[in-house]
């Protein structure tokens, strides 16, 4: 799956495996690796599966083969939590991260994209000059981060999220920690800003967010406020470059939308499916699991392929259309069960937003060149120049 020409395209490779082994074990590092759709979300779902109990074994395995480095409990997010751990800080953030302030926030990134696409002028690096910055200021607008700090953030920001991937370099691993801390340290000081003068906006509610008594420490909203970023941010630039890239690739589609713009939602929700910017999700056995007619023990680790499980033909007819008017999509994009994506709403927002700007402002799409970037957890380009007019 690391393989460039597989990061390129790894759906033949998906087909093979949910068509000859849609449930089979590395020999490498022993994992349990699944691509049928029911499997994949029935493993999500199941409150025997969840976050390795051991502290050594979250985070992303060193390529060089050297021990994985330990992260420290008290700085983990609610992603790595399990039960009761995670249903209270889940509880607790969705109370600050509600639709209606994900909702307030849509004529705001209509004008940054808008922003964008002037600053663009109709051609050059999509990644670069939109799909990486607008996330990034969508939700520093959404946590309450000022204008002034962003663009010293959002390189840290990408940094850390190399700690999403199950393996990096050890040059990625230090700089995701050396970002850590320095990106800590400036929320330390916000938040200190944020007790002493409130505002209407994420960090703020995340600092009064309470139950009766149970409010999040200083750690704990700084942990869940990184993963904010590091989850929200990435997997939308991927969004919106592998919605730019459908859309050119499929012609009649782009026709579809123009002729008739209410398929903008769909559309977006097609190419979450077709071309997922998560492709894989983890999950530890805590019990001996059934998958089908083989026991997975107590102990494993497995690898859900999200993307692979989306192309299940048990679940969408002719999987490997892209086909902007289907309307019974289901999809693992997001995940499913307790750790379901918090961001999903934000996300499509995003998209749609997107979308509809670039319908409006361009009559022809094109791309000339796209460059790979070399991670399998949160795929796609890190380079896509196109010409707009
Ligand atoms: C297209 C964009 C996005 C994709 C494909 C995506 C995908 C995912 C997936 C697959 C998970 C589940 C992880 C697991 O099961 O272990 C997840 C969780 C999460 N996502 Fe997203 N995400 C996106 C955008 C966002 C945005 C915009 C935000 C916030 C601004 C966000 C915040 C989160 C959080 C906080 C979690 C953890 C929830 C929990 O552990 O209970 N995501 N996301």
């Amino acid at each position: 799956m690391v393989d460039p020409s597989a990061i390129a395209d790894p759906y033949p490779l998906y087909r093979e495996l949910r068509e000859t082994a849609p449930l089979f074990r590395t020999q490498m590092s022993g994992t349990w690796v699944i691509s049928g759709f029911e499997n994949a979300r029935n493993l999500l779902r199941d409150p025997r599966c969840g976050s390795p109990p051991d502290e050594g074994s979250i985070g992303p395995v060193s390529i060089d083969g050297s021990p994985r480095r330990q992260f420290d409990r008290d700085n983990v997010s609610m992603l790595f939590l399990n039960p009761p751990d995670h249903t209270r800080i889940r509880g607790l953030v969705s109370r600050a991260f509600t639709p209606r302030r994900v909702e307030r926030l849509r004529p705001e990134v209509a004008a940054m994209t808008d922003g964008l696409l002037d600053d663009l002028g109709g051609s050059g690096d999509f990644v670069d000059r939109v799909a990486f910055p607008l996330p990034a200021n969508v939700i520093s607008e959404l946590v309450g981060v000022p204008q002034t700090d962003r663009d010293w953030l959002r390189p840290r920001i990408a940094d850390l999220s190399a700690s999403l991937e199950p393996v990096s370099t050890p040059e990625q691993i230090d700089r995701a920690e050396a970002a850590a801390l320095q990106a800590r340290a400036y929320l330390s000081d916000l938040i200190r800003t944020r007790r002493a003068d409130p505002q209407d906006d994420l960090l703020t509610g995340l600092i009064q967010a309470s139950d009766g008594e149970d409010r999040l420490s200083e750690n704990e909203v700084i942990s869940n406020v990184l993963l904010i970023y590091a989850a929200g941010f990435e997997t939308t630039t991927q969004l919106l470059s592998n919605m730019v890239r459908a859309l050119v690739a499929h012609p009649d589609q782009l026709q579809l939308l123009r002729d008739d713009p209410s398929l903008i939602p769909a559309a977006v929700e097609e190419v979450l499916r077709y071309d997922p910017p998560v492709q894989v999700d983890g999950r530890y056995l805590f019990e001996d699991i059934e998958v089908g007619e083989v026991t997975i023990p107590a102990g494993s680790t497995t690898l859900m392929l999200l993307a692979a499980a989306n192309r299940d033909p048990s679940v969408c007819s002719d999987p490997d259309r892209f086909d902007i008017t289907r309307s019974d999509t289901q999809l693992l994009s997001f995940g499913s069960g307790i750790h379901f994506c918090l961001g999903a709403a934000l996300a499509r927002l995003e998209g749609q937003v997107v979308l509809e700007r670039l319908l409006s402002r361009y009559q022809s799409w094109s791309i000339s060149e796209q460059t790979w970037r070399p991670r399998i957890t949160i795929r796609g380009v890190e380079r896509l120049i196109v010409e707009f007019q």
